[in-house]
Parts: C-alpha cells; structure tokens; sequence
C-alpha cells in the first residue's frame, strides 16, 4: 500500500474517532494536506515522511481497556509536535505517567471552555470562555508535572496542556467541530504557529498538477457518467487532460432521476464538448428487477446488470486501456484502500462489481479529495452552480426508493414526486443546505377523494436531512409551509399520488435512503 506525500503537511493517526475525517478536512481548509494514516504509524516513519505535525484522533476506546489502539511510545517523547484530541489525549497523559478515568460529569455536547494560558495553542485567546464541544465519558484526572494546565471546563480541569518545553498539546474537547468556538484558530496555531506547516494545498494547485500528470497517460479512457457531480468532475477533469482519448458513456438504467440523460448531454456533451455515448438499457434492467422486492437482491441485480451493459459496451467499443472513475477519498479509506499523489494511477482488474474480463487500469483522479473539494474543483473546472450543487444520488438509483417491488407507476410517481421536491427547495432557496430531498414510494395504498370520487393511491413520503458525511444525519425542520407546496403539488400534478407525509427519522437509526 502506497502513503500519501505527506511532506510539509500534518498527519492524523485514525484512533477510530468519528470526527477524524474532519480534522483532516479543517486542516486542508488551512491550506495545509492533511491525510488520515494508520494509528500505530511510527514516529520514525512520519519522519521520513517529513511531516510537520501529527495530529492524534478521538476514538471511542478507554486507554486501559484490553486491545485498545495505541501510539508508538517515541510519539510522546516530545520530538515532534504533536497534538492529541480526546482519546489522543489521554494516551498523552497515560504515556507521561498521569490518570484517566470516568470523568465525575459526563460531558457530551457544548461546554463552557476558560482558557487559563495562551501556550501557543490558544494564542490571541487567553482569558476568554469558550463554547468547546465535548463527547467522552473518559478524562484526565490528574496530569503528570511535566505538563501544564492550558484551559479547564466543569467537567475537566485539566481540558486542555502542554507538555512542559515541547511542542506537544492535549486538549479533551474537539476543536475541529462546527461547535467549537474558535476551533480553526485553535487548529491554525498548531498547524501553522507550532508546526510551521507549508501552505501548499489549494484546489488550484491540485488542478494544476492533476491535468499535468493525467495529460501522461497513454492510450484510451473509458468513463462512466451518471450525471451526478463526482463522474461529472472526473469526465471533465480528464477531458481537459486527454482531450479526445477519452469516451464516456451514460448508461440509462431507468432508475435515474427525472431528465438525467438530457442533463448529461447538455452538460458534459454540449457545454464541454465530452464524447459521450448514451445507452439506453431501461428495459434491460427493469426486466432483471421484475419480480424482487427484497432491497438487498435489488441492489445486486443492478450491480450486476450494470457490470454486464458496460461490459458489453467496453467490448464492443474497445480497447481502452484506463477506466476512470470518481471515487473519493472516504471511500478509498473506509474500503482499507490508502494511497495519495504517488498513485494517482493504480491497475484493478475487478473494481467495485466490474466483470473480471475486463483488463483496464483503474485512474481515480479524485482519490484524495472529500465531497466539498470535488464541488470546488468542479467549480474551477467552470461546473455550473446547479451541477456542482446536485445532491448525491444512490448507485441503485430509484430501486432503492421504490420500497418493494419495482414497477413503472412507481417508478413514475418516486421520479415526478422528487422532481417536485427539489424544485421547490430550489424556489425557496432551501436546496443547497440540504444533504438530499426526495420522495419515496412503496405500496401503501391510501383513500382519497377527488371531486366527489373515492379514489385509492399512493401515500408518497418526502424526506430532507441534513448531514456533513452521511453517516449521520438529522431531519429537516422545514417550514410548514414549504411542506404544504411540495404536498399540493405531489398529490395535484403526480397522477397517483393521494397522500404526503414527512419523513422525522433520524440516522441513526433509520438510514437516509429507505432500502
Ligand atoms: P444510507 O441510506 O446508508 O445512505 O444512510 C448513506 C449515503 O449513501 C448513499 N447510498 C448509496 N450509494 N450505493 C451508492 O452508491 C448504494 O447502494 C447506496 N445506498 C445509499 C445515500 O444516498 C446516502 O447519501
């Protein structure tokens, strides 16, 4: 496994913490790269590295339970900087001899932080209080007389240190979430003051590069598109760099949203002159789906209907010799894959449910990049705000939000009803806050009365989150109003549709998508 080129930048060592993706995230937003590496990377290894910090991740472990991850010791021998959040804390505070333990008070949420020492952590911030944003029931409760009190809360009079003439801090809250008050100060005078780190990460520069080192490859690209932002960044990203030898092609699965296929062609085909090649297999896959209703099989007959359209197409208009594809930088980690600029390009011969006769590297020029990148990217690339903006859209597509069986009614009724969603979030300015919004169909079937007729239909539900990752997320607190319009206008305008309801679960423990 490759590692990212990390020179110059700040490593955090993935303690398993729920918010150590975003700490990396916070760090790039400071112009400095920033990516997740394993927690028991050696301090030798960071050297080689050349990193100019580390940052030590949460985790949801108790430092003396059996298993629990650890650092390497050298780490907290005060040669590096190195700065430990939470879990990372208090692995700090038991390697320098001191105490962790269930704190007297639990602190989960926002907290009232006073910042007792600048240090260097906190400079620009002494004296004041801060609202810190806390999630342990583990704390140090007594630190060793090496280190020294930087910030106390209720809850944690030890809330923040400094190891005595190092440049090594601990602090028990996390600085990298929204709800911490001036938390990207705090991570700026790590990053910047303590480490000095270098200010060479910009979406510029990565373009710049990127275009340099595609503009390499030899041979033929072929591209899958679907007119959602990854692959439509990755198509013009390449466009840009190979120009011609590049093929796309957007395979209709009629289990899109409404007018993708005319959205692709305007977009990629018309505004950037990308070849793309439409497929329409609609009947194909409708046809494979007849008859399933259980969400799992549902997923796999996509998957492998897709695998056996795009293979065909791959035979029959081959060779190429790279297949592109808009995989992120979460994805690489959570699938255990790591890699960084040095593998750019990587040989995959089965990748994510292709068929294993087709022999093509794999060139995931998006690899090291999270959601928010991808969209300013795509905005460098000269993206419209529409399609940078679209919310992510499941690979099974609407089989997933057809709860049951898939059949063409609803089908037609989930596409129209989400159609409508959107357009009205749009109107109300709403869309670009939410994480998704669409409307979901299954086989309630509900009275209603048109004119002076009963008429059964479909209850149609609409659901709005919000959510920075998708792993979790929180159901929007949309305006009555707002709901009022998307609800007349479903059960007016979608033939039917009778009833709307809203969705109020969040994730956990329902999960965004219905299926
Ligand atoms: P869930 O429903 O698990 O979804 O809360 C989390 C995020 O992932 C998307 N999603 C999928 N994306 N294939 C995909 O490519 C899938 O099978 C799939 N299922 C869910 C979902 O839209 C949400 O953004």
């Amino acid at each position: 496994m490759t590692e990212p080129d990390l020179a110059g930048g700040i490593a955090v060592l993935d303690f398993g913490g729920q918010y150590a993706h975003l700490i990396c995230r916070r760090i790039r937003a400071l112009g400095v790269y920033s990516a997740l590496l394993p927690h028991d990377t050696k301090l030798s290894r960071l050297e080689e590295m050349k990193v100019s910090g580390v940052v030590l991740s949460g985790g949801p472990a108790s430092v003396y339970a059996e298993g629990a991850p650890r650092a390497d010791s050298e780490l907290f021998e005060g040669k590096a900087p190195v700065l430990g959040i939470c879990y990372g804390y208090q692995l700090m505070v038991k390697a320098h001899g001191g105490e962790v333990g269930r704190a007297e008070k639990r602190e989960y949420g926002r907290s009232s932080v006073k910042v007792v020492e600048g240090g260097g952590l906190f400079d620009g911030l002494r004296g004041d209080r801060l609202i810190c944003w806390m999630s342990h029931s583990d704390s140090a409760t007594r630190i060793p007389s090496t280190m020294e009190v930087l910030a106390a809360s209720d809850g944690s009079p030890y809330a923040a240190v400094r190891l005595s003439g190092a440049r090594q801090y601990g602090v028990q809250f996390h600085p990298e979430v929204s709800h911490t008050e001036h938390g990207q100060e705090v991570l700026s005078n790590f990053v910047l003051g303590v480490c000095g780190a270098r200010k060479t990460w910009s979406m510029e520069s990565f373009l710049r590069t990127s275009v340099e080192s595609l503009s390499r490859i030899d041979g033929r690209v072929l591209c899958a598109v679907s007119g959602g932002v990854d692959s439509s960044v990755t198509a013009v990203l390449l466009n840009r760099a190979v120009g011609d030898r590049m093929q796309c092609v957007f395979i209709d699965t009629g289990l899109l949203r409404k007018g993708e296929p005319g959205l692709v062609r305007e977009l990629l085909g018309k505004d950037f002159g990308v070849r793309v090649a439409f497929v329409d297999a609609s009947e194909r896959f409708l046809g494979a789906l007849a008859g399933a209703s259980d969400p799992e099989e549902k997923r796999r007959i996509v998957g492998r209907t897709f695998a056996e359209v795009f293979e065909q197409y791959a035979k029959e208009h081959g060779p190429f010799a790279y297949l592109a594809q808009g995989t992120l930088y979460p994805d690489v980690i959570e699938s255990g894959r790591s890699g960084g600029p040095a593998s750019v390009i990587k040989t995959h011969h089965n990748v994510g449910g292709l068929p294993a006769g087709l022999s093509m590297k794999v060139v995931e020029p998006l690899r090291e990049l999270y959601k928010d990148e991808v969209r300013e990217l795509g905005r460098l690339l000269g993206l419209p705000p529409g399609a940078v903006e679209r919310h992510p859209f499941p690979g099974p597509g609407l089989a997933v939000r057809v709860v049951g069986q898939v059949t063409e009614e609803k089908l037609r009724i989930c596409r129209d009803s989400s159609d409508i969603v959107e357009q009205v979030l749009k109107e109300e300015g709403l869309y670009a806050s939410a994480w998704q919004a669409f409307a979901f169909v299954g086989d309630d079937m509900v009275t209603g009365v048109l004119g002076d007729e009963r008429r059964l239909g479909h209850l149609v539900t609409v659901k709005v989150v919000e959510s920075v990752d998708a792993m979790t997320a929180d159901w929007s607190r949309i305006d009555p109003t707002v709901l009022e319009r998307v609800s007349n206008r479903i059960t007016n305008e979608v033939q039917g549709a009778v009833a709307v309801a809203y969705s109020i679960s969040s994730k956990p423990p329902a999960t965004i998508e219905p299926q």
